[in-house]
């Protein structure tokens, strides 16, 4: 098969996709199955097809064939922490330069939404260490990495991430934990000089400890930010914007080390 071919292969994840809000996400294996509330699909009829091509459901419903984003493949992961969400992860990405061959370390890892995220920029030659302390979160996070196909480019350490990253030189430390001002002396000294740090906080008393901690410890350029997404129901003569709003998701703080005279 060609790099250009355009078809589902064995083994793909594949998304089926109905409407915005009714898709399903489901790996090309032969001999699965899927259901849905409109019928449905033998994924042996799926391999071969070119992807944007559409398949009918049992009862005659069309769903459109399309290739999973990593975003997709993150918002339809097993969860069972908070997650960084789309908005923020793109704003991280903007505001640290990660990139592929990026070295970046992160605490902790969670649900592994941001390692995925990650994961999938620094590839082939960059790395993500991330580090968590529970054992069953770390189990899930594994998953969800192995099924975006990105286990080669991340390392998951079962630690405390208080007490220091083993990784030295490191271009990006991305810390979303509850109190992210206690890692801020390990981050600096897993950062090479200039590199970025990145914190995500829920909350402002946390983005003000996490601060005062960053300009205590050696760090410059300290930004803190929250971004606001509002969507638009666009249709000819009555665009407007939407309705719902996510309110809130996370506040985000970076910042850039800098090395002690000595
Ligand atoms: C909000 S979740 C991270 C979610 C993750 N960024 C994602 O997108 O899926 C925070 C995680 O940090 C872990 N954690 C908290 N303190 C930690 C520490 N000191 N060292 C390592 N992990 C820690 C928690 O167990 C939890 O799983």
């Amino acid at each position: 098969m060609s790099e250009m071919d355009n078809s589902v292969r064995r083994g793909d994840n594949v998304l089926l996709y109905l409407t915005r809000k009714k898709k399903w996400l489901v790996r090309a294996d032969a001999d699965k199955r899927v259901h849905t509330h409109l019928g449905y699909v033998d994924l042996s009829s799926i391999i071969g097809k070119e992807y944007g091509s559409s398949i009918m459901t049992s009862v005659g419903e069309r769903l459109w064939i399309l290739k999973p984003t990593i975003v997709d493949l993150i918002l339809k992961a097993e969860r069972r922490t908070q997650i960084v969400y789309p908005k923020d992860l793109g704003m991280i990405v903007s505001m640290t330069g990660i990139s592929s061959g990026s070295i970046v370390v992160e605490a902790g890892t969670g649900s592994g939404a941001l390692t995925t995220f990650l994961a999938n920029l620094v590839k082939p030659d960059g790395h993500v260490f991330s580090y968590e302390i529970r054992p069953e979160f770390i189990e899930i996070a594994k998953r969800n990495i192995e099924r975006a196909g990105l286990r080669d480019y991340v390392t998951i350490k079962q630690a405390d991430a208080k007490k220091g990253f083993d990784e030295k030189n490191v271009d990006v430390v991305i810390i979303d934990v509850g109190d992210p001002w206690t890692l801020v002396g390990v981050a600096w000294e897993a950062l090479k000089g200039g590199g970025m740090i990145a914190g995500i906080s829920p909350t402002m008393n946390q983005v003000e400890k996490l601060v005062v901690e960053l300009r205590n410890t050696g760090f410059v350029w300290i930004e803190s930010l929250e971004l606001l997404l509002r969507g638009l129901e666009a249709r000819p003569n009555m665009t407007r914007p939407s309705m719902g709003m996510i309110g809130h998701t996370a506040y985000l703080t970076f910042a850039r080390k800098v090395l002690k005279d000595r």
